[in-house]
């Protein structure tokens, strides 16, 4: 997988991406700040390889040039998401003016991924599971080995040169005790380690405390406001957002665990394309095709049928991780939202000139979903959700970021 990213991301010239980095680092309307997570890291009770983990995920020695850590993307305060930095939805790497493909989605609630296969859904065989937007990892630990050789990431040339800014650095001594003296003579061992170390601090409960509001109204503990209340039905009724038939909520058991906000299932949502991303802006022939896109090589996702379609993320901590969707289009919650109950009554204001999913080619128009609410509705119709229902939609959402004290 290392080796394909390698092939397969073309450095933009650095000026380019300078340019467009100045051009857009005036924030745009942002939802009202929310409080960050204080992400409560407790050492103590982390087994060795965890709390290596830890190490390594926030190690800032692990990129070349220096200065950027999985943390720098993936920022616990902002439920481990933030772009390292930029406002232009997409991040800045290690390079100056180096700026990836795709906005980077939350680390958390992965512990439970399933592997890339397929799932039934409605009578139909869907795709389903895996890492990244387009599910090309299939576990947390697959998954970790990429950003260090991504050069639009940390940039690092092999294994071999990662290994060794580990092997000579401050917990050299600690990563021997937990492999093994002998883990450095071997890079790609080493790497395994290394990737072995991070899913497992992944898998710890600060990647999923299950400590929202939503969370605490699910045991009882809390109780929800009327908006709130009214958000709820609206994201599950089938007739009105219908949200959960892919962003998954399971009130009836009260089992905050069954509630994950995703099925892990891919769909086209046609988004309009986002001319902020450099290489959109640059490269009119380049789209981001998702499960039969550029970062994908095995074949069942060459299928056609794939082309557009993205992994349904989790929407716990949403109001923490804008900007949304895989190629960081929304930079307020609200838009994203209010995007499902408007693009076919009114899309006129989401593309320009109101010609429809202007970021597949025409041959993938058809994969987009347009048969079930919360689309279902033409030009001139009345729209799925009104205003007010967008907004009580939106209020839900915000109870569902963690860290809630009653
Ligand atoms: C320069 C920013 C950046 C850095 C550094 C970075 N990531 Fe990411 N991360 C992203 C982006 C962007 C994606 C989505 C890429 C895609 O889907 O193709 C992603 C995806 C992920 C995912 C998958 C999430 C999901 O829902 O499937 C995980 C897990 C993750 N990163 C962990 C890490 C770890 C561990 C490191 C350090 C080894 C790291 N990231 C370094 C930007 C970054
Ligand atoms: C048919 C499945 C499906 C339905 C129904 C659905 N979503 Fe989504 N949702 C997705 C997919 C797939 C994405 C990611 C799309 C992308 O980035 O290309 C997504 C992304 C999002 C995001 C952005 C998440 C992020 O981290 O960037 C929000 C917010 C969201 N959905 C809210 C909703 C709401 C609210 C509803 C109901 C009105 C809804 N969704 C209905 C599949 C669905």
């Amino acid at each position: 997988m290392q080796r394909k990213l390698l092939t397969l991301t073309v450095a933009l010239p650095a000026l380019i991406g300078i340019f467009s980095y100045l051009l857009t680092t005036t924030p745009s309307a942002q939802d009202k700040p929310a409080p960050g997570l204080a992400v409560n890291f407790d050492e103590a009770a982390m087994a060795p390889r965890e709390r290596l983990g830890m190490r390594l995920f926030f190690d800032t020695r692990l990129s070349e040039p220096a200065g950027q850590a999985c943390a720098s993307c993936h920022d616990p305060s902002r439920a481990f998401t933030g772009n390292n930095g930029t406002t232009i939805g997409v991040a800045l790497g290690s390079r100056p003016g180096t700026f990836g493909f795709r906005d980077t989605p939350t680390a958390m609630y992965l512990a439970t991924v399933p592997k890339f296969g397929s799932m039934l859904k409605e009578n139909q065989r869907v795709p389903a599971g895996g890492l990244f937007w387009d599910g090309r990892a299939d576990t947390l630990e697959d998954q970790a080995k990429g950003p260090f050789f991504n050069p639009m990431e940390m940039n690092n040339r092999d294994p071999q040169s990662l290994i060794g800014k580990i092997a000579t650095g401050p917990y050299a001594a600690e990563f021997r005790k937990v492999w093994g003296e002998r883990i450095f003579d071997n890079a790609e061992t080493a790497l395994d380690a290394v990737a072995k170390s991070i899913a497992a601090f992944e898998r710890t409960p600060a990647f999923q405390p299950f400590s929202s509001k939503f969370d605490a109204v699910m045991r009882g503990q809390a109780k929800f406001t009327e908006q709130e209340q009214r958000g709820l039905s609206l994201f599950t009724i089938r007739q009105k957002g219908n949200c959960a038939s892919c962003h998954v909520v399971d009130e009836a058991s009260r089992d905050p665990k069954k509630s994950l906000f995703t099925d892990f299932s891919y769909h086209a949502l046609g988004l309009p394309r986002s001319m902020r991303i450099p290489k959109n802006a640059t490269d009119a022939s380049y789209f981001d095709l998702g499960l039969c896109g550029p970062f994908r090589d095995t074949t069942p996702e060459k299928d056609p049928k794939g082309c557009g379609l993205f992994k349904v993320p989790t929407l716990r901590n949403i109001a923490i991780t804008g900007p949304y969707m895989h190629n960081g289009l929304f930079d307020n919650l609200r838009d994203a939202v209010a995007y499902y109950a408007t693009r076919d009554t009114d899309p006129k204001k989401w593309f320009p000139d109101g010609k429809k999913f202007n970021d597949l080619p025409p041959q993938f128009h058809a994969n987009v979903d347009v048969e079930t609410p919360p689309y279902q509705r033409r030009p001139g119709q009345r729209a799925q959700l009104n205003d007010e229902e967008i907004d009580d939609i939106v209020a839900f959402l915000r109870t569902l970021t963690d860290g809630y004290k009653p």
